[in-house]
């Protein structure tokens, strides 16, 4: 039979690569920033107009009405943010906001493509430097056509673990973060790390450069291309409570093996999130 969804993936890479172009350039210029759901999660003119040129360039290939769309910013203007069955691109267009407007280097466009609530492959292309992640279910993960896999530590005291504060100042959750990265820090694993960007820390899962990435807080666009891509890698993913992930929670540890993942769930301090396909959506 002949493969269905590789004509998708081919126009997912392409359309990464000329949205990545898009925020290169924009970043040259002044930034205007705006904020969302809190002071800290910021927005640009970059971010709304990447993310139509991407649905744009997806809907002139796959417009007719059979493949639906979820996006960054178009959720935060209130469509909705539901997981169906049908074809459904989960879109990031700027992972990494909070880098572009500073001028920190690691910015990425996160494009993944699920089908009967399944994810079929994931596209992450980190735009300042010039890398291409990408993986189909099944096919392997690669990096600029190369394949790679996650690292083979075993011995979580060998490892480096990466995790973000996310967006929410309330001092209860800061409290939880740093608790959690304080227990972690002193197990004590090699370091702690974060580039600032959800995707970017999945594909260094992926390529074996950190032994784990969890965050609560993050959306499923941060992670759903991620998710194909630390999978077909060789790592996992699971809830932050050790049972199985699910893309719409808002938490998530992906890892390069079970024995790092559970380690690291035994020192999470685990506080609320609501789910991003809870209704209404207003973010
Ligand atoms: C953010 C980044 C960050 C993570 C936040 C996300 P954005 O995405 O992925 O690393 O800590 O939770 O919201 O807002 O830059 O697309």
């Amino acid at each position: 039979m002949a493969d269905p969804w590789q004509n998708a993936y081919d126009v997912a890479v392409d359309v990464a690569r000329a949205a990545g172009a898009v925020i290169r350039k924009a970043g040259e210029c002044e930034i205007k920033v705006c904020t969302k759901s809190s002071t800290v999660d910021l927005v640009t003119k970059t971010d709304e107009r990447v993310e139509k040129i991407i649905i744009g360039a997806l809907k002139e290939e796959f417009g007719d009405g059979s493949h639906c769309f979820i996006g960054e910013e178009s959720v935060a203007k209130g469509e909705a943010c539901i997981l169906t069955d049908k074809p459904t691109w989960i879109i990031d267009p700027v992972d990494g906001t909070t880098n572009f407007v500073h001028g920190f280097p690691f910015v990425a466009v996160s494009i993944a493509f699920a089908v009967n609530k399944e994810l079929e492959f994931g596209v992450i292309y980190s735009c300042l430097e010039d890398k291409m992640y990408k993986a189909r279910r099944g096919k392997g993960a690669f990096c600029d056509d190369e394949p790679i896999s996650v690292s083979d530590v075993k011995d979580i005291n060998k490892s480096i673990i990466i995790s973000e504060h996310g967006t929410d100042r309330s001092p209860e959750k800061v409290k939880k973060i740093f608790s959690t990265m304080q227990k972690i820090l002193c197990i004590p694993v090699h370091g702690l790390r974060g580039s600032g960007t959800a995707a970017t820390n999945m594909c260094l899962v992926a390529c074996g450069a950190v032994e784990a990435f969890f965050e609560i807080g993050i959306h499923c666009w941060d992670i759903a291309a991620g998710a194909v891509i630390v999978r077909e890698a060789g790592g996992l993913l699971l809830d932050v409570d050790g049972g199985p992930f699910d893309l719409m929670s808002r938490r998530m540890v992906s890892a390069n093996n079970d024995t790092i993942a559970k380690r690291i769930i035994q020192e999470i301090e685990i506080f609320p999130a609501e789910r991003d396909d809870a209704v209404p959506q207003k973010k």
